[in-house]
Order: structure tokens, then sequence, then C-alpha cells
């Protein structure tokens, strides 16, 4: 932030003083007076300007009272490159190769807070770099579907774990002095007709799940920006959702930035005006002249516009425009960002299986075979708006080549062909040597047979599995979770030609892993897992560091037990056409508002219901005593750890909980302890575990460390929909403290 914002903020810091601390929110409010000044310098023209798109990727500031632009960029992990003024397009930038941080999924895997704040300080250095005031991001929706397209943008199914790193990573962009535009606020849980379902979900559900991961980072972290998502909850568009916008986001939580529609996103001027919405983007359809045509009439007032204003002013005031003389003038990727990166990528690798000691790999292993597409794909680009052009991307066969040097022989053969994903285009006549028609193509019988002949020869087999960012991408969900191309043929061929086999994961979510799994003594999680992915994989493999990332979401068994399939909530047989997948949103905002009213009358009313309620995930699994494939919470290390007596008391505050953990093993290794609560004589119906608290703790070899882990009263609390409030249930508790949710390792009890 500016010094001159520093300055006001501490200003602002001692005038009220006497009148109670200030959040973070009410900081955005320190410039006030200046910005009621430049507000009545303005003519209506310059406000109305300010509420809607300049160019694909920017609005308007006050060029004739200094005020500069406001520019935007994609995130979440990764500062995208320049694209021309009125669209994606790449513009050619030479220097806008940015640092490829894993992305959120891989985030969430590492369970710690204080690398999602380093994340949020290199993504917002980054942003600088560039140029940019607000970085479309973090992306923090629920992960309600397995199949959701954006599984590998978004965090955690549980709202606590998602909660606390996206608090992490909005302090750390903003306090680089950059705003972060939390996105998609909310219920935005799936690709399907994202742009006219209708999330239907009950207020306790919606508050107790969906919006803590928003309601963090907004009332403790400070965004300064809101991302309303395309989909309607309970009926209304999010863009023009009162409940959500004004009496929630404003009334309840005290936000007092701006919101900056998705990108096509917004749906009328009166809904926007009225209901929330700060800036339009893109096009000025709505929040352009037919505002200054409805003052006109005195349907609305220029006083709504100055409020408006008034709160884009807020952020644009408290992040320091840069010169455009100094942005873009060095390469955007930098080594500390690159080295956040890699911190990130080792903390995040999840290993979910090791029968056999096979990993970390023998000494004696002289030979590897590295089969599989997975391994030299990069997955930086793609995905849509996530894409990164990074500087540079160590796949996972390149860190095994480097990391093994001369002393082991590493073969590589690519086992199946990629299914590169047509969603936008007619499939091309011929598919390239190395790519499949369709995504269930039977193994390819010539790769196959190089690829079992590699690993015959082979010490031991490394197989990359998995998905890609055209098969797993925004704007599209999975059909299922199967894995593509004959992989399940191709690693049995694999197990029975040598039965040292190591498979690994290469994707953004969950995948059916049942066949896999009896043809893989180990098995690693790998992700989309950034610039330096394989570099930290071949870290974990060869044993220079334990692997130590826990699942964020659950990974199934099979599909259908998974909640929304199980409820038959998703998919919705009245899925039809999107309005924002059948036109693209350019051709929107050149269509009149007629014509799109015309088309809208036609559109099906895609619906979502979340009748699962609470039962997100691991609450679903474990309250219908369901067994996943790998449970929430589930990751191996290379090393035991040993949990001391749980000690835990209760007072107004909450719960504290307190007990030894100790690195049983001859290396340093991390473990993510984690603490879930049972309700034991609740009258309130309640999953039947929570995830209340964790905590990640480096142990050296036979290090014992005691820990304390802290539940703050308010998120013990529930959504009372009779007093349309937060309240409290007194009576018996249940703590569960553990290295998963289905690996507990004491109990205590206490009550509140
Ligand atoms: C996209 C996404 C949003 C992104 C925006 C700009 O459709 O939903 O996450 O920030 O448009 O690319």
């Amino acid at each position: 932030m500016s010094k001159s914002f520093y300055s006001l903020v501490i200003l602002a810091a001692l005038s009220v003083a006497c009148t109670g601390p200030k959040t973070l929110q009410d900081r955005l409010t320190a410039n006030d007076r200046q910005i009621d000044e430049v507000i009545s310098k303005m003519t209506l023209e310059e406000k109305v300007e300010m509420l809607h798109s300049k160019t694909n990727m920017s609005s308007a500031g006050v060029p004739r009272l200094g005020i500069a632009d406001i520019h935007y960029a994609d995130g979440p992990f990764g500062i995208r490159e320049e694209g021309v003024p009125n669209g994606f397009q790449s513009a050619g930038w030479k220097l806008d190769s940015a640092t490829y941080f894993p992305t959120g999924s891989a985030l969430a895997a590492t369970w710690s807070k204080d690398l999602a704040y380093l994340y949020g300080k290199g993504m917002g250095k980054e942003a600088r770099l560039r140029g940019k005031d607000v970085i479309l991001g973090p992306a923090v929706n629920i992960q309600r579907l397995p199949v959701g397209g954006r599984t590998y943008e978004y965090l955690s199914e549980d709202p606590i774990l998602s909660a606390a790193l996206s608090l992490g990573y909005t302090l750390g962009v903003q306090e680089e002095g950059t705003a972060v535009c939390i996105k998609h606020f909310a219920v935005n849980n799936q690709e399907t007709n994202r742009g006219s379902v209708d999330a239907q979900v009950d207020e306790r559900t919606l508050r107790e799940i969906y919006l803590k991961p928003f309601e963090k980072a907004i009332v403790e972290g400070g965004a300064m920006s809101v991302m309303p998502a395309y989909n309607k909850v309970n009926g209304e568009y999010c863009s023009e959702n009162e409940h959500l916008l004004n009496e929630i986001l404003r009334g309840e939580w005290g936000f007092k930035g701006m919101t900056v529609s998705d990108w096509g996103g917004t749906h009328s001027t009166m809904g926007a005006m009225l209901h929330g919405l700060n800036v339009q983007m893109t096009g000025s359809n709505y929040l352009g002249q037919p505002v200054i045509d409805s003052i006109a009439k005195g349907v609305l007032t220029e006083e709504m516009v100055d409020e408006k204003v008034r709160q884009i002013l807020r952020l644009r005031f408290a992040i320091e425009a840069v010169p455009e003389d100094v942005a873009n003038t060095v390469m955007t990727s930098q080594p500390q960002s690159q080295d956040i990166a890699l911190q990130v990528a080792r903390k995040s690798i999840v290993l979910l299986k090791n029968e056999g000691g096979l990993l970390p790999l023998s000494k004696e292993v002289k030979k590897i075979a590295v089969i599989g597409q997975n391994a030299v794909l990069r997955t930086q680009s793609g995905g849509m708006g996530a894409g990164v052009k990074a500087l540079y991307e160590v796949t996972p066969l390149e860190g095994i080549r480097r990391r093994a040097g001369k002393d082991v022989e590493v073969v590589y053969a690519p086992g199946y062909k990629n299914f590169p994903g047509r969603r936008w285009g007619p499939a091309p006549k011929e598919p390239k040597p190395l790519e499949a028609a369709a995504i269930d193509e039977e193994a390819d019988p010539k790769l196959l047979a190089e690829a079992v002949e590699a690993a015959r020869g082979a010490d031991l087999v490394i197989f990359f599995g998995g998905t890609n960012k055209s098969i797993e991408t925004e704007g599209s969900d999975r059909k299922d979770i199967n894995l593509p191309t004959g992989q399940e043929t191709v690693v049995q061929a694999l197990h029975e030609a040598n039965p040292n086999v190591v498979s690994v994961i290469i994707s953004g979510g969950p995948c059916d892993l049942r066949v896999l799994e009896k043809h893989s003594p180990a098995i690693i999680q790998g992700w989309w897992n950034g610039t330096e992915g394989g570099t930290a994989l071949a870290e974990v493999l060869f044993g220079d560091i334990a692997p130590s990332g826990k699942l964020p979401f659950t990974f199934p068994a099979k599909l259908e037990d998974s909640p929304a399939f199980a409820m038959g909530n998703f998919p919705d047989p009245n899925a039809g056409g999107d309005l924002f997948t059948l036109m693209y949103r350019q051709d929107r905002t050149r269509m009149s508002r007629e014509q799109i009213a015309e088309m809208m009358a036609k559109m099906p009313k895609p619906v979502s219901k979340y009748t699962e309620g609470a039962l997100v995930g691991y609450r679903w699994f474990d309250t219908k005593d369901i067994r996943p494939m790998y449970a929430f919470g589930h990751g191996l290390s290379y090393v035991e750890f040993d949990y001391g007596i749980l000690k835990a008391t209760a007072g107004k505050k909450g719960v504290k909980a307190t007990f030894t953990l100790t690195n049983s093993g001859t290396r340093e290794a991390d473990e993510v302890a984690q603490l879930y609560v049972h309700r034991l004589d609740a009258t309130v119906e309640w999953p039947s575990k929570e995830l209340k608290a964790f905590q990640r703790v480096t142990l050296a070899a036979g290090e014992t460390k005691t820990v304390t882990l802290e539940i703050p009263i308010e998120d013990l609390r529930f959504w009372n929909v009779e007093k349309n409030g937060w309240d409290l249930e007194h009576g018996r508790l249940e703590l569960l403290l553990g290295s998963a949710s289905d690996d507990i390792r004491q109990k205590a009890e206490v009550s509140i």
C-alpha cells in the first residue's frame, strides 16, 4: 500500500483509538474525506465511466483529476500474460512470463496458513511488476463436486481449512500493495450451466460452509474487492443479489470495498445498481449510459452512483498505481517467487500409499522406467482464466532426470495417448500421433508394448497417470473421475511386468483409483504443482524430503458415493444449454437488451439443489459411514508420529487443546495435526465430525514438541435459522485429534 495510505491508516487508527478497534475493512475508509472531495469535482459521466470496463482487464479512473485506471490480472496462481485490450488473446509481450505457483488444490494440500501467506506475497509482488492493482483471486469456493471443472483452482471441501488459506493468501497479497478480488461470491461449485444455474442452498449451510472462506478473508483479511459469481443463489444472480452483496457482505461483514462482476456476469442496470455491484466487467450495456438515462428519468439517483464510486475509490486510494514507465520493465517471474513456488510444491505432495517400502527410492535402484505422458506434459497453461505463461516449468521427468544424475539411468515411454480435450471446437480430422480422439479410448497397443518393455528392463517403474487441463478446466465439469485413455490397462500391464510400481497422479481433482491401487504398491498425488513441481516431486521420490501433504478433499472410491451424486443433486437433468457457454461473453455485450431478454426467456432454468446441506465431503462420508478411497486429511510420511495424551480445556473464548507430538523416525519430517469435533449431546443436527483446528509441525528425528491448538468459540456456533443469527448450543464435545479424518489418535471431552 502507498506510504500516504499507511500514514492515513495511522492517522485513522489514532483517531479511532477512542472509538474502538478498527478492522482491516474500516481502514479502507481512511481516505473518505479526500474521496468525497474528488467525487464533488466529478461529472456524472466521469462517475459512470468508473462503473464498467475500460478494456478487458481495466476499469476507468478519472484522468482529469489524476485518478489512475484500475488494472486487473488473473490469478489465482500466476499473473496472467498480458491480453489484447478488448479480449483475452495474448498481446505477445516479452517480459510478462510469470511464476507458475502450485494450483489451488495443491496449495490446499499443504494445510499451511504460513505458506498461503508467502504465496500471496509472491503473487502480490509479481502483480506490481506487471503494473496490476488487483489480482482476480484467491478462488475459494468449497469443493462440492469431485468432477468440478475448477477443482484445481479451488481449495478444500472444508470451510475451516479453506478459510485459513484464503486469509493467508489475502494478507500476503495485500501487504505487497496489491488488492485481492476474492472469488466467486458465492456458491459457485460447478461449471455446468455456470452462467444461469440457480444454486438452491439453505441459510445454515450457506453460512456454515459456503460463505466461511469469504467471510474470513473479508472480515479478518480486509479483502478489498469481491467478485460475485456467474450463478444465481436462491433465485437471484450473484451480481445483483441483495442478500449476498448488501445484507451479508456490506451489512453484516462491514465490507467497505468494491465488487467486480465476473466477465459477462452482469445482468441488469437496476439489479446491479440497487443490489450491490460496483463494476460491470466487461461492457457498459448495463452500468453505462442506461445509468445516466435512469437518473434523468428519476428512477435512480446520482447519490447512488456516488456511493459506488466512493467504494471504488477506496480501493484506488489504498493501492498505489504503478507508474507506466515502471511497470513491465523487468521479467515478471522473480527468483524469490520461484522459491516460494518450490516451498509450496514440496509441502503439497501427498503420499497416499507406500507398501513394501518402495519409497523413498532405494540406493539399489539403478534403472527407473518413467511411463506416462503426464510425466512430460506441462500444466501451466489451459484451464481458461487461470492459465499462466510461465518463465519455466520443471516437469516430473525433468525433475527426476536432474535428481538421478549419472548414478541412475532413467528411461521414458509415453505409455498412453493424451486426450487434448475439444471443448471449444470441432475435433480435428486426425488426432496427432500421441493424442486420443476420445477420453475413454482404450490403451494403444503399440504404446502399451513399448511401455511394458521399458518396465521389464528396469529396477522400478514410476507410472504417471491423471488428467490434464483440457479435462479439468473452467467452463465444464468432468463427466466422471475415471482415469482417461486406458491408463488403468497400462498400469496393470506394467505391474505384471514389474512388481515395483510407484504411481504418481498428476491432476487437479480426485480420480477413481480402485484399479490403479491394486497395481501400485506406492501412490503419490502430485497435483498441478507449479513451476518447480518436478523438482519437488523428485526430492520426495529420492528421499531428500519426506512427503507431508494432506488431502484437502475426499477421494471417493467411486463417484456415486459422493454426496451431490448420491442425493441425485448433480448433474441436473434439466441441464440444457447455458447462457454463458452458448454465448461467448463479448457477443452478449453487443446484443441489445431486448435480444438478451428474449434469449434468456428461452433458456432452460437449470437448478442445483444443495439438499445434502452441510454434509459436504468427509462430513457426508463419515456421517453416512461410507468408506472413501482416501479420506480428507490423509497423507503418509516417511516417518511415524506419536501423539501424546490430549489435554483440553474450554472457556468463554473457546477450546484449548494441548498434546505432545513426537517424530519417532530417523529423519526430519512435517506432520499436520488435525483436531475434529464430534457433538455428544446436541439437539441441533450436526455432521458426525467437523475439522476445527489444525497445525503443520516440523520435527527433527526423535524430536518431541508440545503443540497447542485453539478453537475460537465463534467456530463452534451454528446458524440458528429461527433467530436468523449465530447461536451457541451448550453441551459436551468430543475432541478427536489425529493425522487424518480417518486416523484419530487421541480423544478428549470438554463442555461448552
Ligand atoms: C472467468 C472466470 C473468472 C476470471 C474472469 C476473467 O470467466 O470465471 O474467474 O477471473 O473470467 O478472466
